[in-house]
């Protein structure tokens, strides 16, 4: 038995994650000095970095572009502050940018303001001659950190051990996990999904073994099962910190879904009392909340769905309609200022981004360009090439169901 009962320990970026909540929902870049202020861990950087002002970021971060033309790209994803966004080359949500990454061959940089595992996805699909560079090394995910390569590895040892002669299982993982685990669920038949495709994913799983272990995310498993029908009592949690994940034997065996116990920070904190809240301030709202919120906020809810869907169904809303949105407010407050003749708002009253997305300071995104330009490539998120194939086994077969 390769898990046993040992001490939890929570990843440093979800201790950190409260780090930038406001009451207010303005959430003006101020100089890297100054952010530096929040007790989180940032990235040395050269000290001329911290101190340029707003503008003179933006004046460096035109220059830099210009003179590095198509030879860079900057993607960016949807939960990026406003101050990064307005740079993108293409916006987008992680599995979209990733593919620009890869039919962009032009480009020999590609410069992805978003997080780790998005960055290394990015280095999964491109050609061999692109360079993928994250602007902070410390631009993790909580949720992917939660799903580390030994405890899956054990994990999925005694799930083989207790499951392979009982109908099997197949590992699923979710978009937001490291490179590592997508090579599993490739060597070992299983796929990675969005969530966008988690559905059909998890059909296609089950055609060819009776149970799917999903990882990182529990609620994006769960609220995907249930969505499928799947009765509740046939999804257990898998904690790794617990021999056989706290379940027993036959529990494991008269399951359909094993749950990894991960979650997001940022979505874990929209409320149905939240939702409640906002159909009283407003009787005709529509409540549209992305899927890694819990079970309760999502039945509560009256629509869920993946950022893209998020970003498509507001802006294509008609004029006059109000939306109370659950999702990252960097998206959030962009799809309120883009529809200017909609009501939309976040469910949370409090403006709490994503903490490892907003490490990607204007400041960071100007050294890395900046480098490019004395021909140092710094940050360079290279993944080794036996993860880098069997990950593509698992994202190719994803593909081949859309
Ligand atoms: P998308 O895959 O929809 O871009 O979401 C990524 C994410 O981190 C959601 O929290
Ligand atoms: Fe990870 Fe949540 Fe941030 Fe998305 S919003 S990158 S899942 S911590």
């Amino acid at each position: 038995m390769a898990t046993t009962t040992r001490q939890a320990t929570i990843p440093i970026t979800e201790v950190e994650h409260a780090a930038f909540c406001k009451p207010e929902d303005e959430l003006p870049a101020k100089s890297l000095a100054e952010e530096f202020a929040v007790n989180i861990r940032w990235q040395k950087i050269p000290n001329e970095y911290l101190h340029y002002s707003a503008q003179e970021l933006d004046q460096r971060i035109n220059s830099a572009r210009q003179k590095l033309g198509s030879t860079v790209t900057i993607l960016g994803h949807h939960y990026q502050r406003e101050e990064i966004i307005k740079y993108a080359d293409f916006q987008g949500d992680s599995f979209l940018l990733s593919k620009q990454a890869a039919e962009r061959p032009e480009a020999d940089f590609i410069v992805f303001c978003g997080v780790h595992f998005m960055a290394e996805t990015a280095g999964i699909l491109c050609a061999p001659h692109q360079k993928v560079i994250l602007p902070n090394i410390t631009a993790g995910c909580s949720m992917a950190d939660m799903a580390p390569m030994d405890d899956v590895e054990d994990s999925w040892e005694d799930l083989q051990e207790v499951l392979g002669d009982h109908g099997g299982i197949l590992p699923v993982t979710y978009m937001n996990s490291i490179a590592g685990i997508k090579a599993l669920c490739g060597r070992t038949g299983g796929a990675v999904c969005t969530s966008s495709n988690a559905a059909a994913v998890l059909e296609w799983a089950f055609q060819s073994a009776e149970r799917v272990l999903f990882l990182p995310d529990q609620h994006l498993g769960r609220n995907t099962g249930i969505k499928l029908g799947i009765d509740p009592e046939q999804m257990v949690v898998w904690n790794p910190f617990k021999r056989l994940g706290g379940n027993t034997v036959e529990q494991l065996r008269s399951s359909k879904l094993v749950l990894w116990q991960g979650h997001c920070a940022v979505h874990t904190r929209f409320t149905v009392k939240q939702i409640q809240a906002a159909r009283e301030r407003f009787p005709e709202v529509t409540v549209l909340v992305h899927p890694e919120c819990t079970r309760e906020t999502v039945e509560a809810a009256d629509m869920n769905g993946s950022t893209e869907l998020i970003r498509k169904t507001i802006n294509e809303a008609p004029a006059g309609s109000q939306w109370a949105v659950g999702t990252e407010i960097s998206l959030v407050n962009r799809l309120a200022l883009n529809n200017p003749d909609k009501t939309v708002f976040c469910l949370d009253p409090v403006s709490c981004p994503c903490s490892t997305m907003y490490r990607i300071h204007p400041a960071y995104l100007l050294w890395v360009l900046d480098g490019l330009l004395q021909g140092q490539v710094i940050n360079q998120i290279t993944v080794p090439e036996d993860i880098r194939r069997d990950s593509l086994i698992a994202l190719e077969r994803m593909l081949s169901l859309q």
